[in-house]
């Protein structure tokens, strides 16, 4: 069965995920006893702390697949950036520096800073969808911002955005009130899909077996199905269905 993983940070020795290729291998070995066949590589691209451009990435993901062949591990990989939101996207598109999900260029995994989302958003977005372009907004769920005023995600995704939550997010790892932003955010047809945002972190370990096992248990296998659905359709290039979606419920903080 193929299970593909959108959002990791295996490479080694480029950002703050893996640090050598012994941990990246270690890594991908975790990856595929979580039933993960395909991920896409995912460095952290101009957030200000990192800049992995789109040639270095492809050079890197080319070795380390020859490295994974070397030790068998079944794990297929693909070149690709998280992405974030700043005043120079457009230009790094315009100098193919940028790398999407699928080969086509139609997916953009694109990061908010953790605490905001920066004011010139939906301009950013609109101009990204002229081009053709569609963004998909990774792990809203750990958005401060965006917890206090989900409205701003609802809006993004009304418009042609999609969403990534993050596994772990959905599972409690970072607590409970991301975990229960998460699954609100799933109930209102605001997610599209999981991924695992691999680091080689304490305490953060793969966990989209077990995001999916919950998410089968929660909301049913159907949309379970239409999660894994989701990443490979985007992978591929192809058309993701759009959810329907209502907004959040505004909290009623009176109540306990
Ligand atoms: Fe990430």
């Amino acid at each position: 069965m193929v299970m593909v993983d959108l959002h990791c940070h295996l490479l080694p020795g480029v950002d703050d995920g893996s640090k050598d290729m012994a941990t990246s291998l270690r890594l991908a070995k975790e990856a595929t006893a979580n039933g993960i066949t395909h991920a896409l590589l995912t460095p952290h691209h101009m957030n200000g702390r990192y800049v992995n451009h789109k040639q270095d990435v492809i050079r890197r993901t080319r070795e380390f697949q020859e490295e994974l062949r070397a030790h068998g591990i079944p794990l297929t990989v693909f070149p690709g950036q998280e992405v974030r939101i700043n005043g120079q996207l457009l230009e790094a598109l315009d100098h193919d520096d940028i790398l999407f999900a699928d080969a086509d260029g139609r997916y953009l995994m694109l990061e908010f800073p953790d605490d905001d989302v920066p004011h010139y958003t939906g301009r950013m977005v609109f101009d990204l969808q002229q081009r053709g372009i569609v963004p998909v907004i990774v792990h809203p769920e750990r958005n401060t911002k965006i917890m206090a005023k989900p409205e701003l995600l609802y809006e993004l995704l009304q418009r042609g955005c999609l969403s990534q939550i993050t596994a772990s997010s959905y599972v409690g790892t970072f607590g409970k009130k991301v975990e229960r932003f998460s699954r609100q955010l799933i109930a209102a047809g605001q997610g599209y899909l999981f991924a695992s945002d691999a680091h080689d972190l304490p305490g953060r370990k793969y966990e989209l077996r077990q995001a999916f096992e919950k998410l089968q248990r929660e909301f049913g296998a159907r949309l379970a199905e239409q999660y894994s659905y989701n990443a490979r359709a985007i992978i591929n290039g192809e058309d993701v269905q759009p959810n329907r979606m209502k907004p959040l419920k505004k909290k009623k903080f009176w109540l306990f």
